[in-house]
């Protein structure tokens, strides 16, 4: 998409918080599938990207952008683990993450690896929003799906409409003990200041124009200079790294910046220190109807691709990856600098 000329990448939204408050849910819910019912045990043990285009975001929230266009070409979601045992993928996550979902079930408020998420969004200054999830399980709830929260509040009877208020302040209040402003996103004056709170059912695909509609502007307001479009450099971080017998190793990566290719020289973090690989092949996950994955010649960020290397590295999960077009040394240095940061 481009306004004078100026191109943008999709922001990474990474999609944060407790365990079973309903990331992957609310995540099926926005791109029309249904990952969360099929993961063992229903528990998130690996982070995933997936790709929403503007056409999409525009097209779930017409009615509530009145005709706006958006400026951004899509958003790149990151679904993470919200089990205890992951903060190392939550800190990866919320590390790539130029805006986030801060995912809290509205029945159990905030939890430890709530607090645990914010305190990641804290420490990368990541702007983010409140996804107030599971609200089709308070009292008196009249049952709609596949609306708009505004909708939803209409067909809502004036107790239920109380109540969902109630909850909502709860979590205000929560919320301003961990120093944050926030707001039912319909009340918000001053979105600067405040941290939007967008009451979502995931299951019941309910609220998600509004969270495509706020994340959107979210990522407009704050990011303009951020998700340039560059491609004088290509840069990536690992997310995980599985060696398989026959086909060496592959590495789940989010491209941030840039343009990858099959064949281009790329430099990592391995345990026996920084290396320099070839791209042997690309893999993207593709949904809606052909869904799967599939190879590719090139990505342009930002994407989660798969990418198989030929030399057998052991390459260290997290490590950044830079594509080498110039000096290699200095390339290092910046491999192992930022390797030491997260
Ligand atoms: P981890 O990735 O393991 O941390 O969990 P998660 O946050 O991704 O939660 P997940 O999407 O796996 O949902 C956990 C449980 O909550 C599942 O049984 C979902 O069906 C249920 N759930 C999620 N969203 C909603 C909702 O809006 N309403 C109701 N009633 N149940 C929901
Ligand atoms: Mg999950
Ligand atoms: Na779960």
């Amino acid at each position: 998409s481009t306004e004078q000329g100026v191109r943008y990448r999709q922001p990474i939204v990474c999609v944060l918080g407790h365990v079973d408050h309903g990331k992957t849910t609310v995540l099926d819910a926005i791109r029309g599938t249904s990952v969360a019912q099929k993961e063992a045990g229903g528990i998130t043990q690996r982070i995933g990207a997936t790709d929403i285009d503007a056409e999409t975001i525009e097209r779930s929230a017409r009615a509530l952008l009145k005709g706006a266009k958006l400026k951004v070409p899509g958003l790149l979601f990151i679904d993470t683990p919200g089990h205890v045992a992951f903060s190392n993928m939550r800190a990866r996550g919320g590390a790539l993450a130029d805006i986030a979902v801060l995912v809290i079930d509205i029945n159990e408020g905030l939890m430890p690896q709530t607090v645990e998420s914010i305190n990641i969004l804290k420490k990368f200054r990541t702007p983010f929003i409140v996804a107030a999830n599971k609200i089709d399980l308070i009292p008196l709830f009249t049952p709609v799906r596949d609306v708009s929260f505004i909708e939803c509040l209409k067909k809502q009877r004036k107790e239920y409409v109380e109540e969902l208020d109630r909850r909502i302040y709860e979590l205000v209040s929560a919320l301003y003990g961990q120093g944050f402003q926030s707001e039912r996103y319909d009340r918000i004056t001053d979105f600067t200041r405040t941290v939007a709170i967008v009451p979502v059912s995931g299951k019941l695909h309910i609220g998600m124009p509004d969270l495509l509609m706020m994340l959107a502007g979210l990522a407009q307001r704050y990011l303009e200079n951020d998700i340039r479009l560059r491609t004088d450099e290509t840069r990536g971080t690992v997310i995980e790294v599985k060696r398989e017998e026959g086909t060496g190793v592959t590495l789940d990566t989010v491209i941030y910046q840039g343009v990858l290719r099959a064949g281009d020289e790329i430099a990592l973090n391995t345990r026996d220190g920084p290396a320099v690989t070839r791209v042997r092949g690309m893999l993207i996950n593709t949904h809606g109807r052909k869904k799967g994955l599939r190879e590719v010649e090139s990505v342009q960020a930002a994407a989660g691709v798969r990418v198989l290397i030929s030399d057998k590295l052991d390459v260290i999960p997290g490590t950044p990856m830079i594509v080498v077009r110039g000096d290699r040394d200095k390339i290092f240095e910046e491999i192992i600098k930022e390797s030491s940061v997260s």
